[in-house]
C-alpha cells in the first residue's frame, strides 16, 4: 500500500510503532478492563468491507456477554426502538456495525474513564465526558463533511486520549507544571513533545500502545498516536479525530487542554470539506445528544 503524506512526512518518527511507553508497564495495561477478543474483531472488520454481516453476527454470537450488552443497547430508549430486537442480526441492523463496537466499547471503559486522572488535572467523569463528546462529534461529521469520513473515525475519536489514563499515574504536580511551563516558554512545540522530554513517552504514544495491546488494527493505533501531530495533510481519518477532539473541548473545556492552531483548523476543514458554521452546528448537536447518551451509558 502507498504511504500517505503523513507517513512520508514522519518517516523518521515511526508514527506506526511504539518507541517507548516510559514508566507505563504491563501491569498498567492489565489494570484496564480486559478487552474481549470479539471487540478487537469488530474493531478490525470495520476496515474490511469484504467481511459480511453474517460472519460478524456469527462471531458476536460466540460472546454471550457481548450479545447481552448488544441486545440491551438495541432495545434501549437511546436507539429509538419501536419494536423489540431479539437477535444479533436484528441488533446489528438497528445499530449498525460501527455503532455496536463503539457503544459496547464506551460502556466497557466507562468505569475506568470516569475516575479522576490527577496527573492531567482531570476530575471525576472529565475524561469520559471528553471522550464520549469526541465520539459524538465524529459521528456528526458524517452529516456535514463533503468528503467521506473514514471508517474507524468515531472509535479513534473516543479512544484518542486513553493514554492519559495510564500515563497520568506517573505525572506528579511538579512534572505537570514543568511540562506546561516548557510549552508556554515555547521550548517545545506541543505538550506531547514536552511529555516525551520529561517522561520518555507521551499520552498519544501510550494510547497507541494500549490499542495495540488490545489487538486493535493499525488504522486506529496510528490515528491515536498522531492525534496531536501538527500536520494533517490529506489524512481524513486523522483530520476527523483532531476536529472531534477540538469540538469536544469547545463543549467541555479541559484544564490545560491545548487548542488547535487556527491554521490547523483551516487545514482540517479543507481536508473534510467543511466550513466554520458546520462546527457550530455540530457543537449544538453534540450537546443535545450528550444528554441522552450520558443517561444511557452512565458516563
Ligand atoms: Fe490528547
Amino acid at each position: 500500500m502507498a504511504q500517505t503524506e503523513v507517513e512520508k512526512s514522519n518517516a523518521g518518527q515511526a508514527p506506526d510503532t511504539v518507541n517507548s511507553t516510559g514508566p507505563v508497564g504491563l501491569k498498567d495495561f492489565e489494570s484496564l478492563a480486559p478487552m474481549p477478543k470479539s471487540l478487537a474483531y469488530l474493531a478490525k472488520v470495520q476496515f474490511e468491507p469484504e467481511v459480511g454481516f453474517q460472519e460478524v453476527a456469527r462471531v458476536i454470537e460466540t460472546d454471550m456477554a457481548l450479545v447481552a450488552n448488544l441486545l440491551r443497547l438495541a432495545n434501549s430508549a437511546w436507539s429509538h426502538t419501536t419494536s423489540p430486537v431479539s437477535t444479533v442480526k436484528d441488533a446489528l441492523n438497528r445499530l449498525g456495525m460501527s455503532n455496536v463496537l463503539n457503544l459496547v466499547l464506551i460502556s466497557s471503559l466507562a468505569v475506568s474513564m470516569k475516575k479522576a486522572c490527577s496527573g492531567y488535572e482531570l476530575g471525576e467523569d472529565e475524561l469520559a465526558r471528553h471522550s464520549v463528546a469526541a465520539y459524538l462529534a465524529a459521528n456528526s461529521l458524517l452529516r456535514f463533511s463533503q468528503q467521506p469520513i473514514p471508517k474507524g473515525a468515531a472509535t479513534a475519536a473516543f479512544l484518542h486520549d486513553i493514554g492519559k489514563l495510564l500515563l497520568g499515574r506517573y505525572i506528579t504536580r511538579e512534572v505537570l507544571d514543568q511540562i506546561r511551563q516548557s510549552v508556554l516558554d515555547k521550548e517545545f512545540k506541543s505538550q506531547c513533545e514536552a511529555e516525551q522530554h520529561f517522561l520518555g513517552t507521551d499520552h498519544a504514544e501510550v494510547g497507541m500502545a494500549i490499542a495495540h495491546h488490545w489487538g486493535f488494527p493499525k488504522e486506529l493505533t496510528v490515528a491515536i498516536r498522531r492525534h496531536h501531530a501538527p500536520e494533517v495533510f490529506d489524512d481524513a481519518l486523522l483530520a476527523a479525530v483532531k476536529i472531534s477532539d477540538s469540538i469536544a473541548k469547545m463543549i467541555f473545556p479541559l484544564v490545560g487542554g491545548w487548542e488547535l492552531e487556527p491554521a490547523e483548523q483551516i487545514e482540517i476543514m479543507k481536508v473534510l470539506g467543511m466550513v466554520p458554521s458546520d462546527i457550530a452546528l455540530i457543537c449544538v448537536l453534540v450537546e443535545e445528544e450528550w444528554k441522552e447518551t450520558e443517561k444511557f451509558l452512565q458516563v
